[in-house]
């Protein structure tokens, strides 16, 4: 037997020994990566047989994974197996809720659990590669794909970076049948783009590179994940997937990446249009020498790279090198021993009841209470209750954006979740008018049942295609009439006591400042998933006290954006006195800041205690709180650390978070949180962009919100030593 074909053969030496034995073509093959969403073509698995693709996407089915990868595992010349990816971001059939509301819960186990059910799913019909975790930063609820990533801040998105990963992968890729290899992506600063448009130029520091996008791809890469995925943008002249800075420098040099890099579908054969490549030849001698390993979609490297080798333009070194981290991450799934699907075992895995208990569970913890003025949670004993609006019976918008093979007849509604809830009263259902239309011929039967209502649930927001790729928003209003919708409703029904609440459906932050101002309760259930209905609905009346909290700054209109918390102080920072930083137009404060969710009971802080007060660099502070339930009902709090570097050689911002921990609290149940935070975390780029721990005086804040800090205290760093001197850490560690 070939070493290569011996699974007792360490990976290196099978990677080594099939390397050998390859043409250049072959390995070109293995740099290539084609969709098959228009189906197997004659072609497609032609260029399989000859041995000159490495990878598939959206091959959808046990038949057609099976079908194409034999004629690669037998039929081409060394039966090297496909790898077959998809964009199994938020659950492969058992839908659960976008990214953006995984990190609504701000718990890591909650990432952890949806992406392990979507692996296992995905991985029983043969799909072994997810295109996610979506990692991007996004301080910009115009960009659409806010909706796909983990939020505003570099901390909550590289823990829940590092959740995802081993939700997907496990502690380490391996051959295990329910694991699949992971993607972060899109690497890098893509959410920094200009006007939040999608695919826009990006043109940041190299500080704010490293400080706000980097993090999350960090984590990710310390978390094992076995690819990265190049982005689009141009990214301070350079475009993404030919930024050797930030491919080789970075992710493969000082971060040791070992896996490989597709790029984003046809972002090599864009280097053209960027301007940056005169055709495509030169695009793909850039994007390869820059560190891209696989070129998706783009026909590129197929079409070039073999000239451009020949002529000496590309060393063959550099294709060597790209093959063997594709062969490396294949041979680690256990491809070459188990290329093929069960079907039977595809039947007994795939949409199985406990995924959809937990899309429930998961989707409850993902619901951010924004506003409660004595009006939740709803009586079960009320007759007659109306739930309006566009988005109250609508299946379609709860699955989100990238919903892979999830199928809307799985969703549950608002309106199935109520009545399921209250079988006994008589629920009025009006649509009043549609998401994104002028027309209001719908309102007179919305207001006429909000008149005749006990109660009044008002759903409200987006629709799935409004986030995520190609949905940027130039306004954050509520699409169409919606927000006319609302005042009609409210008009009908204020001053008699009528409980009105408004559960905003969304990809994104939406700027409902009149809601806000009028309506006296507000939920965000973002897109939550096939369980949607019901998770609203046992938070509605009470039957789940929801802990969720927002994962980016809710502006109070889209003028004030980009509005983030972890802002700087600047020399003139927002007051009183005209002459500081402010709008004379509006406030300059968000609508719900970042971290802000409420509950049905309520926590007290007391007793911060923090040790030591002068700390070496590299040592640990220990961050101690006591939190309570003092109210009725159990329920679960969010406890945030933030930290302020008070005065340092660059400026820094008001406040980071450097820890958090979800804790759940009977009635009258105290926990001490303890936050044993590595000094590492105060690490910034100074002035000669060198990564220091500073000496200088650090407050802490602790509290339930980055607006709401209950308790504040302080230490000192006694000197400045240099990162790189330090063991490296990730994350502070959370005791309760
Ligand atoms: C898309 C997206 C990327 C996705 C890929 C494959 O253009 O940018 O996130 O993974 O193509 O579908």
């Amino acid at each position: 037997m070939e070493a290569y074909r011996d699974p007792s053969k360490p990976v290196e030496e099978r990677v080594e020994d099939l390397l050998r034995r390859m043409t250049l073509e072959e390995k070109i093959g293995q740099m290539c990566q084609y969709s098959a969403h228009m189906g197997l073509s004659e072609r497609l698995k032609e260029l399989v047989r000859k041995g000159l693709v490495g990878s598939l996407l959206n091959v959808v089915g046990v038949e057609n994974v099976n079908e194409i990868q034999r004629i690669a595992v037998e039929e081409s010349r060394l039966g090297i197996p496909l790898l077959l990816g998809l964009d199994v971001i938020h659950g492969y059939k058992t839908i659960f809720p976008i990214p953006l509301a995984l990190a609504s819960s701000w718990d890591p186990e909650v990432v952890e659990r949806a992406t392990a059910i979507a692996a296992r799913e995905a991985a029983a019909e043969g799909i072994r590669w997810t295109f996610a975790p979506m990692l991007d930063i996004a301080r910009d609820p115009r960009w659409g794909r806010i909706a796909e990533g983990f939020g505003e801040d570099p901390y909550l998105a590289s823990v829940m970076a590092w959740a995802a990963v081993k939700g997907f992968q496990g502690d380490r890729l391996s051959s295990d049948p329910e694991k699949i290899a992971a993607c972060a992506k899109h690497y890098v600063a893509y959410g920094g783009a200009e006007g939040g448009r999608d695919y826009n130029t990006v043109d940041i520091s190299e500080r704010t590179l490293r400080e706000v996008y980097m993090p999350p791809f960090k984590s990710a890469v310390a978390a094992g994940v076995a690819t990265v995925m190049s982005a689009f943008n141009d990214l301070n002249g350079i475009p993404a997937s030919a930024n050797e800075f930030t491919l080789r420098k970075m992710l493969k040099g000082e971060w040791g990446f070992q896996g490989f890099v597709v790029s984003d579908w046809n972002a090599i054969g864009e280097l053209v249009v960027h301007g940056i490549a005169a055709d495509a030849a030169e695009a793909a001698k850039l994007a390869v020498a820059a560190g891209v390993d696989m070129d998706m979609e783009g026909d590129v490297y197929r079409r070039h790279l073999l000239e451009l080798v020949k002529r000496g333009e590309v060393p063959e070194q550099l294709i060597d090198e790209a093959v063997r981290r594709i062969l490396r991450v294949k041979f680690l799934l256990g491809l070459f021993e188990n290329p093929y699907a069960d079907p039977e075992r595809a039947k007994r895995v795939v949409k199985r009841g406990e995924h959809f208990e937990a899309a429930l569970e998961i989707a409850r913890k993902c619901i951010v209470l924004a506003k409660n003025e004595g009006v939740l949670p709803l009586s079960k004993s009320l007759r007659r209750i109306a739930v309006i609006g566009p988005l109250a019976d609508d299946r379609d918008a709860p699955l989100g954006c990238w919903r892979a093979l999830g199928d809307p007849r799985d969703a549950v509604t608002v309106l199935e979740g109520v009545r399921k809830k209250v079988p006994h009263a008589e629920v009025l259902y009006a649509k009043g008018c549609d998401v994104r239309s002028e027309d209001r011929s719908g309102f007179e039967e919305a207001v006429e049942a909000a008149r005749r209502a006990e109660a009044v649930v008002l759903v409200v927001g987006e629709s799935a295609d409004m986030s995520g790729e190609a949905a940027s928003r130039a306004y954050l209003d509520l699409p169409g009439v919606q927000e006319e919708l609302v005042k009609a409703v409210w008009e009908a029904v204020k001053g008699r006591g009528v409980p009105v609440v408004e559960v905003v459906m969304s990809g994104r932050p939406l700027s409902i400042k009149w809601s806000a101002e009028h309506i006296p309760a507000i939920v965000i259930a973002w897109h939550l998933g096939v369980r949607a209905g019901d998770a609203i609905a046992d938070v509605l009346f009470g039957d789940y006290n929801p802990g969720g909290k927002l994962p980016v700054t809710w502006p109070r209109t889209v003028g004030q954006v980009p509005i983030y918390y972890n802002h700087k102080r600047t020399g003139r920072p927002p007051g009183p006195d005209r002459f500081t930083s402010k709008y004379i137009d509006e406030d300059w404060r968000p609508l719900f800041p970042f971290g802000h969710g409420l509950s049905y009971t309520r926590f007290e802080y007391s007793d911060l205690s923090v040790e030591p007060e002068e700390v070496e660099p590299g040592a640990t502070v220990s961050v101690a709180v006591t939190v309570r339930n003092a109210g009725g009902r159990e329920g679960d709090e969010v406890v945030q650390l933030y930290v302020r570097d008070v005065a340092a050689s660059v400026t820094r911002p008001v406040m980071e978070l450097k820890g958090f921990k979800r804790v759940h609290l009977k009635p009258g149940e105290s926990k001490r949180v303890i936050f044993r935070m590595p000094t590492q975390l105060l690490a910034f780029y100074g002035r000669d962009m060198a990564p220091i721990i500073e000496a200088g005086d650090y407050e802490v804040m602790v509290g339930s919100s980055s607006e709401d800090i209950r308790l504040r205290g302080k230490f000192k760093v006694t000197r400045t030593a240099k990162l790189e001197d330090l063991r490296s850490v990730w994350f502070t560690k959370v005791e309760v």
